[in-house]
């Protein structure tokens, strides 16, 4: 049965209507009006405290947004992902990444089976190999212990690894350097294994499918380079896999033996929990990669359990369904202000871009509405030296989710108040803007001239307004980042509840994947123009001109 179209939901007309007086709304007055504001509009869970009170909202607007959620039988179709049903219809998959960080023999079932089970001897087999690797026990070919680890892998079977590897940086292992090659693009490989030594060198070659172009291209360049200096034998010493594909393991020439499977139910950017994650259980150990599983196992409690007026990942997701569908913002911007968290933004933008990047619902109507928006950003406070003019003073309105930690992982004295306090006020401008009559008295105090401040006022003056939501964690632990990540996993499925778009397929990215396999024959074979347009028949002899010198 096709769900009924979003706008024509009951609740869609009332806040069709409710918008209509609460887009003329002054955040400022909003505060002014309401001391209790902050407490009303902020909500803690698994070690999160998300402040939501400085967006264009009213305990009206969150109701009526809660209603259009039941409407769209939201908790019905959470239950039925956490439960295992085949949720991904176009793949005819269930969506079970929940239950890789579910404790052992919580379920669900699947075809019969607990799922558990299966996720928690790829569990074990990850905690022996990353204790005999960080240990010293498990020896490159030479008896030399291992000192680096190259993930091969790209999209969700990088952006995560590598995310939190980095984000987690002052517990890695000191003997260990990590390494992360994706790109096809041949400098990021030669990049990563200069100054490599290939006995102290580990690989983890990490696809889901295990065919994907890059992956496999630098796959084999890796073990060319390592076959350079070493023999066939060696290889089982220095190349692991994680992959669902076994036999593609195997025709590769690594042992089943050390390669960590996980299962077609985990989407490539929801798989970090899995042997995905394998770099990261090597990187800071396996106590604290469980860690880091237990905090996404809260927040699924929490969005599993928690009423949906108190319920972080609905109410983020509802919020921004709001800005999306009634204010038309094109786009969110992401500012963690921890420089530990720099690949946040890029992760958030497979999880959310390609999860709801799309323009056809469940039965493949269109959708009728806009869908997800551009995800971007950076760490503070590099940002505000960059593009936070655009968002205090552009003439888009850019929602912006500021994240940070209470305390530092360092002890240099004096930063991470400054930092904290950039964080703050940042969040607070946007809010308020200054207004002309401010910015004149300012000016006056200065004792400029009536022209000059006439002439500077359009300029210094901020329209404010701004929407954002500040998430805080006390430390960033293990198990914070997992909360941290699972919140969004999560509001990326409530939005594609909203939308009825299936957030756990991407039919978006085959087409380039086809037509470069085309090219590629082309640019080093037989051209085959009827294939092309005129631009792209230039650009292709172009090229062969310089790759057949
Ligand atoms: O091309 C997109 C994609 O399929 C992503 O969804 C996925 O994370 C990435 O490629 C890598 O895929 P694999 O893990 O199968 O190599």
């Amino acid at each position: 049965m096709p769900h009924p179209s979003l706008t024509s939901l009951p609740a869609f007309a009332d806040l069709q209507a409710h918008y209509a007086h609460a887009s003329q709304w002054q955040l400022r007055q909003l505060f002014a009006g309401d001391p209790q504001r902050f407490k009303r509009f902020s909500v803690e869970a698994a070690g999160l405290l998300l402040d939501y009170s400085k967006n264009r909202i009213s305990e009206e607007t969150l109701a009526l947004l809660l209603r259009l959620a039941q409407e769209r039988d939201l908790e019905a179709r959470r239950d039925a992902m956490f439960a295992g049903e085949k949720i991904n219809a176009t793949e005819q998959r269930a969506v079970l990444h929940t239950a890789l960080r579910a404790p052992r023999g919580a379920g669900p079932t699947l075809d019969g089976q607990d799922v558990t089970q299966e996720v928690h001897a790829v569990l074990d087999h990850m905690r022996r190999f990353s204790e005999q690797v960080r240990s010293g026990q498990w020896l490159g070919c030479s008896g030399k212990a291992i000192t680096d680890i190259v993930n091969i892998g790209i999209g969700g079977s990088d952006l995560g690894p590598e995310m939190v590897t980095r984000a987690l940086r002052p517990l890695v292992h000191p003997r260990l350097s990590l390494h992360f090659v994706s790109n096809v693009d041949g400098h990021d490989l030669d990049a990563a294994l200069s100054g490599l030594d290939p006995e102290t060198t580990l690989f983890v070659i990490a696809s889901k499918t295990f065919t994907t172009r890059e992956t496999m291209m630098n796959a084999h360049s890796a073990r060319s380079w390592f076959l350079k200096k070493r023999g066939e034998a060696d290889l089982p010493r220095h190349f692991v896999a994680v992959s669902t594909n076994t036999d593609g393991v195997r025709q590769f020439g690594i042992d089943p033996e050390n390669m960590f499977p996980f299962w077609d139910w985990v989407g490539g950017r929801y798989s970090v929990w899995s042997a995905i994650g394998l770099p990261v259980a090597l990187a800071i150990g396996f106590e604290r990669f469980r860690e880091f599983l237990d905090g996404a196992h809260a927040m699924d409690q929490h969005f599993r359990t928690e009423p949906l007026a108190r319920n972080m990942p609905v109410l983020l997701g509802l919020i921004g369904l709001w800005y999306r569908n009634f204010f038309h913002y094109g786009s969110v911007s992401i500012a963690p202000y921890h420089q530990d968290l720099s690949q946040f933004p890029a992760y958030l933008q497979q999880l959310g871009m390609e999860s709801n990047g799309k323009q056809v619902t469940f039965d493949g109507g269109p959708v009728g509405i806009d869908t997800c928006p551009v995800i971007w950003g950076d760490v503070g406070t590099n940002g505000q030296h960059a593009y936070f003019q655009l968002l205090h003073q552009g003439t888009d309105v850019t929602p912006t989710d500021f994240i940070a930690a209470l305390t530092p992982a360092h002890g240099l004295p004096g930063h991470h108040a400054v930092l904290l306090a950039n964080c703050f006020a940042q969040a607070e401008a946007f809010m308020k803007g200054k207004t002309a009559d401010e910015v004149r008295a300012e000016m006056q105090a200065q004792k400029l001239s009536n022209e000059q401040v006439e002439q500077l006022v359009p300029h210094r003056t901020f329209p404010g307004n701004r929407p954002s939501n500040m998430i805080l964690m006390e430390a960033l632990t293990p198990a914070a980042l997992g909360a941290l990540i699972a919140l969004y996993e999560h509001k990326t499925f409530v939005q594609g509840v909203m939308w009825d778009v299936n957030s756990f397929d991407q039919w978006g990215v085959e087409l380039g994947k086809v037509l470069a396999k085309n090219i590629e024959s082309e640019l080093e074979g037989q051209p085959r123009p009827e294939l092309h347009d005129s631009s792209t028949n230039a650009l292709i002899a172009r090229a062969r001109a310089c790759l057949n010198l």
